[in-house]
C-alpha cells in the first residue's frame, strides 16, 4: 500500500480531536538504519540501529508532531500558529502551515540558530522574528501571547504535538517486531522524550511489544535535569538542545526513572566527536545535537556504566546534517586547487 503519512497510518491509535483535519507532507516512516561500524567501534558485540529522523520531509523529527498540531489547529479553523524555537520547529511549523495555507510566525533567540533551519523557515513563508534573548525567553513569550490572542501555540506543549511523535516508537517497534532495550535520544525542551516513553508504553499495552530503558542525553552547558536546576544562560554548539527550562522537564526525568533508564550529559567535545564519527563510518550526517544520544551511549560504554553486548540499542538522530552545515565548515581548509590536467590529478592521488 503507498504509503500517505502519518495520520493516516496510526491516527486510529492517536488521542486527536475528531474535528483534527489531514495536513501532511506524508512525514514519518524514516528508516532504522544497522550501525556494524559504529558498534564496532563501540567496542561491545550489539545491534546497534540509527532511526534517522533527519529523513523526514523538513530534515527533522519535529514533522511527526506538526502534522498533527497544524491538522488539529486547521480542524477547528484555525488562521494562524505560532512557535518558539532553536530552528527546526520553527522550519516544520513553516512548511505545514504553507500546506495549510494558514500564517506561520516563529519566534526565534537572535544570533543561535543554524543556517539551515533559518533558511527553511523563510523559503516556507513564516513570519520570523528574533528576539534577544534565550530559546526559553522566546517559549515564555508565545505562551503569554496565545493566552491572550486567537492563535494557535504548535510548541511541544501542545498535546498533539506528543501525539504525533509518538508515532516513531511505534515505527521502531513495527520494524524490530519489538521494543529495543535501549533507546538513546537527545534532550532539549523534553518534548520527543516524553512521547517516544508514551509510545512505547501505549505500543506495549496494544501489542506487548516491551520496554526499553531509556537514555536521554543532554549537553554540558544546557543540561538542567542533570544538574537538577534551572540553566538560566544554557551554551552548546548543539544550537537544537540549547535550552535551560525544558518545559517536559518532570515527564523526561518520569520517563527515564519508569524505563529504568536515566538522563546524563555529554560535552560539546564528546559531541563533536561523535558527529564526525557517525557521518565517516556510517554515511549518515546529522546536525550536532542528534547525535547527544549516541555521544551518550559511548560515554556510559567507557565508564564501564552501560553494557550493550548482545542487546538491541535504537539511537534517535533526531536532525539532518544539512540543517547544519557551517559546524563542519567553519573548521575546514579549502580543498585543494589544480589544474584542469589528468596527470597533476594522477600524482596528486597517487602521492
Ligand atoms: C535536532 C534536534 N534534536 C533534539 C531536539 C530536542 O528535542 P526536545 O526539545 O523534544 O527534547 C531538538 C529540539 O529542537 C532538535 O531540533
Amino acid at each position: 500500500m503507498t504509503y500517505t503519512g502519518l495520520l493516516d497510518k496510526y491516527r486510529s491509535i492517536l488521542s486527536l480531536p475528531k474535528h483534527t483535519a489531514n495536513i501532511t507532507l506524508y512525514e514519518g516512516n524514516t528508516p532504522l538504519i544497522p550501525a556494524k561500524n559504529l558498534s564496532s567501534f563501540l567496542g561491545r558485540d550489539f545491534n546497534l540501529f540509527i532511526k534517522y529522523e533527519g529523513l523526514n520531509p523538513t530534515g527533522s523529527f519535529k514533522d511527526r508532531g506538526m502534522t498533527a498540531a497544524v491538522s488539529e489547529a486547521v480542524g477547528r479553523d484555525s488562521k494562524t500558529v505560532i512557535c518558539a524555537s532553536t530552528g527546526n520547529t520553527a522550519a516544520s511549523a513553516a512548511a505545514y502551515a504553507a500546506r495549510a495555507n494558514i500564517r506561520s510566525i516563529v519566534l526565534i533567540p537572535q544570533g543561535k540558530v543554524a543556517a539551515g533551519k533559518l533558511a527553511g523557515a523563510i523559503a516556507y513563508g513564516a513570519q520570523v522574528i528574533q528576539i534577544e534573548g534565550s530559546f526559553d525567553d522566546a517559549l515564555s513569550m508565545v505562551v503569554q501571547l496565545t493566552e491572550k490572542q486567537p492563535i494557535c501555540l504548535v510548541n511541544s506543549i501542545n498535546p498533539y504535538r506528543i501525539e504525533g511523535q509518538k508515532t516513531s516508537a511505534f515505527e521502531i517497534c513495527d520494524t524490530l517486531g519489538f521494543a529495543p532495550d535501549l533507546l538513546c535520544i537527545p534532550v532539549g525542551n523534553a518534548g520527543n522524550i516524553t512521547a517516544y516513553w508514551a509510545g512505547f508504553k501505549q505500543y506495549n499495552e496494544l501489542n506487548n511489544t516491551g520496554l526499553p530503558q531509556i537514555l536521554g542525553v543532554q549537553a554540558e552547558g544546557a543540561a538542567p535535569l542533570v544538574l537538577g536546576h534551572l540553566v538560566e544562560k544554557p551554551e552548546t554548539i548543539a544550537t537544537a538542545i540549547r535550552i535551560g527550562k525544558p518545559a517536559r522537564g518532570e515527564q523526561a526525568l518520569e520517563a527515564a526513572e519508569q524505563s529504568g533508564g536515566k538522563i546524563i550529559a555529554v560535552s560539546d567535545q564528546e559531541i563533536l566527536n561523535m558527529h564526525k564519527k557517525l557521518a565517516s563510518l556510517e554515511g549518515i550526517w546529522v546536525e550536532p545535537a542528534s547525535v547527544a544520544g549516541l555521544a551518550g551511549l559511548y560515554k556510559q560504554i567507557q565508564h564501564g556504566l552501560i553494557d550493550p553486548t548482545g542487546k538491541t540499542v535504537v539511537a534517535v538522530c533526531t536532525g539532518h546534517g544539512m540543517k547544519d552545515p557551517d559546524i563542519v565548515t567553519s573548521g575546514f581548509t579549502a580543498p585543494k586547487l589544480i589544474n584542469a590536467d589528468l596527470a597533476e590529478l594522477e600524482e596528486i592521488i597517487n602521492s
